[in-house]
């Protein structure tokens, strides 16, 4: 069980019908030893009343940011600074709205901008205003202000739709909590890229390799375990999105680069971990190539080198390379990690059963003037391993 013991926290809760589970989340907030005081927004108290949260915490409940009687009780400003950390699950995407730009129109809203205090928000919504762009650019707002944002998980919605936006379970959100206080990279962007590319032929072939995404969903899971905010780009994979990890879904290295640009403003540290096609058929065919002739040739072209262009465009930037190698690990990697302008890359053998689509591996981490082996072990391991060691040379830059 998570230790919250004497952690003041603030549980706001906003407007949502996920607004029901917040009654299980203050209960098991309680159990782990936090004193809770909670905040609620007009429209959440249409879907919960207040009472249920006094009867919950043994504390006056706060709704209303202009009230005589609360604030000669404990005034908003001091209600900020009682608390450890303020907790808004559900968070609605119009309360994440106003957050993210400095709205201070309800009481919930004024403690987020009156406090120093962490605030960790915890997102419910329709599936389709969770994948809305601005919703979406909100969240990177948020995120670039050290707002910590509990990706929600996906599934059947109240309103029937299917997709993500469902509030993430009170049981993982006290976990998720409990772990922060150990949270080395508590505050720190990171978005990584995992798995391979598709580069399409014709409608219905491609060329592709044999990368798994194992590798790099292992980082961004060890990553979020550390605390960081973790953008996952991932090629198309059979993988489970790592718990609270912002994963956006792409196909070819060209959709790759697109995601990796949109997002890379307000990262502090990006691991390419990626098997990104070198090449792309330079004319994709609009029906399906006919069966006629006895051989055919496919013209290619080079890809961008997303992992090049963005440590050459963003110098503040710590990047993290992979460098795969069948032979000549360590000169290979060397010259990658130079010639990409990286600030570390990782090596690995790879072809024979090492490497891809295999579930342990090992890495040999280079950066200037220094080298760290990491033997092989399975790539959950690794992956926590190699994000120690990131963590330490990214906090020494
Ligand atoms: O996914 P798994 O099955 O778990 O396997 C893991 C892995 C073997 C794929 C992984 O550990 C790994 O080595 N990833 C890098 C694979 C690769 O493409 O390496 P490379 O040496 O060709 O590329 C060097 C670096 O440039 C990599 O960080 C790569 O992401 C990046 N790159 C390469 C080409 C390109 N067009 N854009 C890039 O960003």
């Amino acid at each position: 069980m998570a230790n919250l013991q004497n952690q003041q926290i603030i549980l706001g809760i906003s407007g949502g019908i996920a607004a029901y589970k917040s009654a299980e989340l203050a209960r098991l907030l309680i159990k782990s030893g936090a004193k809770v005081r909670v905040c609620m927004t007009q429209s959440a108290c249409e879907f919960i009343t207040p009472l249920t949260f006094q009867a919950l915490t043994g504390n006056p409940v706060h709704t209303e940011l202009f009230d005589l009687e609360a604030e000669a009780a404990m005034g908003h400003i001091e209600l900020a600074r009682w608390a450890d950390r303020i907790l808004i699950a559900p968070a609605s995407a119009n309360t994440m709205a106003k957050i993210a730009h400095g709205f201070s129109d309800s009481l919930l809203t004024t403690l987020c901008l009156a406090t120093k205090t962490p605030v960790v928000i915890v997102p419910a919504m329709n599936q389709q205003m969770w994948r809305n762009r601005i919703t979406q650019k909100n969240v990177s707002l948020l995120e670039q202000s050290a707002i910590r944002v509990l990706m929600p998980a996906a599934g059947e919605q109240a309103c029937g739709d299917i997709g993500p936006g469902r509030m993430q379970e009170p049981q993982i959100i006290v976990d998720t909590l409990g772990q922060e206080n150990d949270a080395v990279l508590s505050g720190v962007n990171i978005m990584i890229t995992a798995g391979p590319t598709q580069e399409a032929i014709d409608p219905v072939r491609y060329i592709t390799n044999r990368s798994s995404g194992k590798m790099g969903f292992a980082i961004a899971e060890a990553a979020e375990q550390l605390g960081a905010n973790v953008t996952l780009v991932a090629g198309p994979v059979n993988l489970e999105t790592p718990r609270n990890v912002n994963r956006i879904d792409v196909k070819s290295a060209e959709n790759m680069f697109d995601a990796v640009k949109n997002n890379v403003v307000g990262q502090h540290i990006f691991i390419a971990s990626a098997a990104v096609a070198d090449y792309q058929v330079a004319k994709v065919a609009t029906q399906k190539i006919k069966k006629k002739d006895e051989s055919i040739s496919l013209a290619l072209s080079k890809t961008s080198d997303i992992l090049a262009e963005i440590s050459t465009q963003h110098n503040d930037l710590f990047t993290v390379g992979f460098a795969a190698e069948t032979e000549d690990l360590k000169q290979h990697a060397m010259d990658k990690l130079h010639r990409k302008k990286l600030d570390m890359i990782a090596a690995n053998k790879v072809g024979n059963g090492q490497g891809f689509d295999v579930d342990d591996n090992a890495l040999q981490v280079l950066w200037k003037g220094g080298e760290h082996a990491l033997p092989l072990t399975s790539k959950k391991e690794l992956a926590k391993q190699l994000m120690q060691l990131i963590t330490t040379h990214y906090q020494a830059r």
